[in-house]
């Protein structure tokens, strides 16, 4: 009788298979919790909350080929210096507020969502809102109507979603912050607006 040799034996395919999965298995749990470390506020890519009380600029890096998020100097948003609580706080009533209203219904945040609107990434940074000066109340104003404003090229318009003042600061405030995540370079060839005074 002819005996098969070892790689093909049923016993060695068994520890294989066996190894592989438990190798994998200690291999993705410490990715978990790596990636949770690295997208936590508060870490080296995904700054604090607190980040929206300094300007955000936006920084070629010849190293990594790539535009970075940098904080440049004190420029609290709505001129009104928050607590580390108070910035989560209105972050927060953001966040609630896009998900509550289904914003990525049309528009993507850190590429999730669809792509009938612009990606609102580093829409905070988008040289549209004019001026830093005229930026803030621009957006607030533009996120509670913006029916009647057209100003991009695709031609398409947002709908008014009811949102109030207060959430529209939130939103504003979390757009901001979102601006602050260093993404790799994401959305590629995003042109900032200009800061400098
Ligand atoms: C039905 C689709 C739709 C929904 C839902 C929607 N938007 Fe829009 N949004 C658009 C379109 C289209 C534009 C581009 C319009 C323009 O340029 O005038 C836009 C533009 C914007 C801009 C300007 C982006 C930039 O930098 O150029 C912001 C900010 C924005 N939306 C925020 C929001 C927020 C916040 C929500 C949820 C409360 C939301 N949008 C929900 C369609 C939508």
């Amino acid at each position: 009788m002819a005996t098969s040799p070892w790689w093909a034996s049923e016993s060695f395919w068994r520890k294989t298979a066996i190894w592989v999965t438990g190798v994998s298995l200690v291999v993705l749990i410490l990715l978990t919790f790596d990636s949770m470390r690295q997208i936590t506020a508060g870490s080296k890519r995904v700054p604090a909350y607190s980040a929206i009380n300094y300007r955000i600029e936006y920084k070629f890096d010849e190293k990594r080929y790539v535009q970075v998020p940098v904080r440049g100097i004190k420029e609290p948003l709505f001129g009104k210096e928050l607590s580390e609580q108070e910035a989560e706080a209105l972050v927060a009533k953001g966040k609630m507020t896009i998900q509550a209203k289904n914003c990525i219904n049309c528009h993507t945040l850190l590429g999730n969502g669809a792509y009938f609107a612009p990606d609102l990434t580093k829409s905070w940074l988008d040289p549209y809102w004019g001026s830093k000066e005229t930026r803030e109340q621009l957006m607030v104003d533009f996120i509670k109507d913006p029916s009647n404003k057209l100003h991009n090229a695709l031609g398409r318009r947002m709908p008014n979603l009811g949102v109030t003042d207060e959430e529209a600061r939130g939103v504003v405030a979390f757009l901001k912050w979102m601006s602050t995540i260093d993404t790799n370079g994401f959305p590629y060839n995003f042109k900032s607006m200009q800061q400098e005074n």
